[in-house]
């Protein structure tokens, strides 16, 4: 991932989200930025902190899926967070630290992941030994060399049955893994967090094994890797490790940040928390130290993309400490009906791919005739125009009415086709569509 150039990125992020290409390049720049920062001498690699970004763009265009695609692609520590969970309300606020606590505990998961992998082979001769030995009967300790040899010859048959999964049904005993305790995430407050590794030391010391149980091969096979895992992997090692992807790479989304946001004149009393969640969030995103189970992580190099409607507030109704955060803006534009089409047919899973799976399930096969989907679309536009513009959702709200009967007898219809055809949705959605009251609760 890291090496991924700016095109790249874009191309990937294309197969899911269509238009809204300056989000995408921008994004992409910033990614190869880091990458293109780590090639510098060391000395200088500090003094290029990141941009970070402000995606604004009305609701339903595509902000939050290119984080979520983002995400899948990254092998980087990525977290999503909605900025207004921290002003809840009966709440002293989540303390907006958590975030980069989240974030530490992404990393070391995923660097747990990495390294699995790395010694894939080592955890998967473990695992088939174990198993292996705990079908044979023990080769007492002084055999005989025929013995052995026999044993031999019987443990590579075992093998070549554990290679095909022959072995999958039989049961064994396994120890079980100590559950280890998680605290994060459970509202303690920081100080507490720590506390969590002495308790989880303190009762393993007590019951040191973990209890035997007698489970299937299958079973038997997640539960050793985990076994062969933990005996192979260096905690501290990997803690370390985790460090460092959090603070030369970690990203961080916050979404919904124009609920935090202060409409300037607005007469109504303003929630003081929001300001207060704001000021919380200078030090992180300028970069400051915080307390982690990992340790204390810098956060002057993770970068971090916000984004918003801005519908009630405007970027500058946020702190101008914070905006100045954010230098880097893209707008996403509202979706059009050429848009909606494609968003409709084009993504990898799209919508209609989507229904059609579903449909298949029952045995139905579902069909849309091209001028239908040209009318769906530009049904779900003109309803954008004339009630509230909530982008994509619209297509599902319409192609849900469109469907509701086949949705509701398609299991009594296996074996038979069902084709949308324009004069249906013309039918169905005609009459909605004229009436603006009636769309707004329809569509
Ligand atoms: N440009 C797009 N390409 C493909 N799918 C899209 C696009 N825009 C929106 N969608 C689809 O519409 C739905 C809503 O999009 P998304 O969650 O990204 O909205 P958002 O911009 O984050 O809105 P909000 O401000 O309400 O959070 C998702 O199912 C998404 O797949
Ligand atoms: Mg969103």
């Amino acid at each position: 991932m890291e090496r991924l150039t700016p095109k790249e990125i874009v191309a990937y992020l294309d197969q899911y989200v269509i238009g809204q290409d300056d989000a995408k390049r921008t994004i992409a720049v910033a990614l190869r930025n880091r990458y293109r920062r780590m090639q510098l001498p060391a000395e200088m690699q500090n003094d290029v902190i990141p941009k970070n970004i402000l995606m604004i763009g009305s609701t339903g265009v595509g902000k939050t899926e290119i984080a979520r695609r983002l995400a899948k692609m990254m092998s980087a520590p990525f977290i999503k967070v909605e900025a207004s969970k921290y002003t809840e309300v009966g709440f002293v606020g989540r303390d907006v630290e958590s975030m980069i606590r989240d974030l530490a505990s992404a990393a070391l998961k995923l660097v747990r992941k990495i390294e699995n992998e790395k010694n894939a082979e080592k955890i998967e001769t473990y695992v088939e030994n174990k198993i292996i030995e705990k079908l044979l009967p023990p080769l007492p300790a002084a055999a005989a060399e025929q013995k052995k040899a026999e044993y031999d010859a019987s443990f590579a048959r075992m093998q070549a049955r554990f290679a095909k999964g022959e072995l999958d049904h039989l049961k064994i005993k396994v120890e079980m893994p100590l559950s280890s305790i998680d605290f994060e995430g459970s509202g303690l407050p920081p100080q507490m967090i720590n506390v969590q590794e002495s308790i989880s030391k303190v009762l393993g010391g007590i019951n040191k094994k973990g209890k035997e149980k007698e489970v299937s091969v299958a079973d038997a096979k997640r539960i050793l890797a985990e076994e062969a895992s933990s005996e192979l992997l260096d905690e501290e090692q990997l803690k370390e490790l985790a460090i460092e992807k959090v603070e030369k790479g970690g990203i961080i989304f916050i979404d919904e940040i124009d609920k935090i946001a202060v409409a300037s004149g607005s007469q109504s009393r303003q929630d003081p928390s929001k300001e207060g969640v704001q000021r919380d969030l200078l030090p992180i995103v300028e970069g400051s130290g915080v307390h982690t189970k990992l340790g204390l992580i810098n956060t002057d190099h993770i970068l971090f993309i916000a984004a918003g409607a801005f519908h009630l507030t405007k970027p500058s109704d946020l702190i101008p400490e914070l905006q100045g955060r954010f230098p880097l803006r893209v707008e996403l534009q509202s979706l059009t009906k050429e848009v909606l089409y494609q968003i409709l047919t084009q993504p990898k899973n799209s919508l209609i791919k989507q229904y059609q799976a579903l449909m298949a399930v029952e045995g139905v096969e579902l069909i849309f005739d091209e001028e239908a989907l040209q009318s769906i679309a530009g049904f779900a536009s003109l309803a954008n125009e004339k009630t509230e513009d909530i982008g994509a959702r619209r297509l599902h709200t319409v192609m849900e009415k469109i469907l509701e009967e086949i949705s509701f007898t398609a299991d009594e219809r296996h074996g038979e086709s069902y084709r949308v055809t324009e004069q249906m949705v013309q039918e169905k959605l005609g009459k909605v569509i004229e009436d603006e009251d009636t769309t707004r609760y329809i569509l």
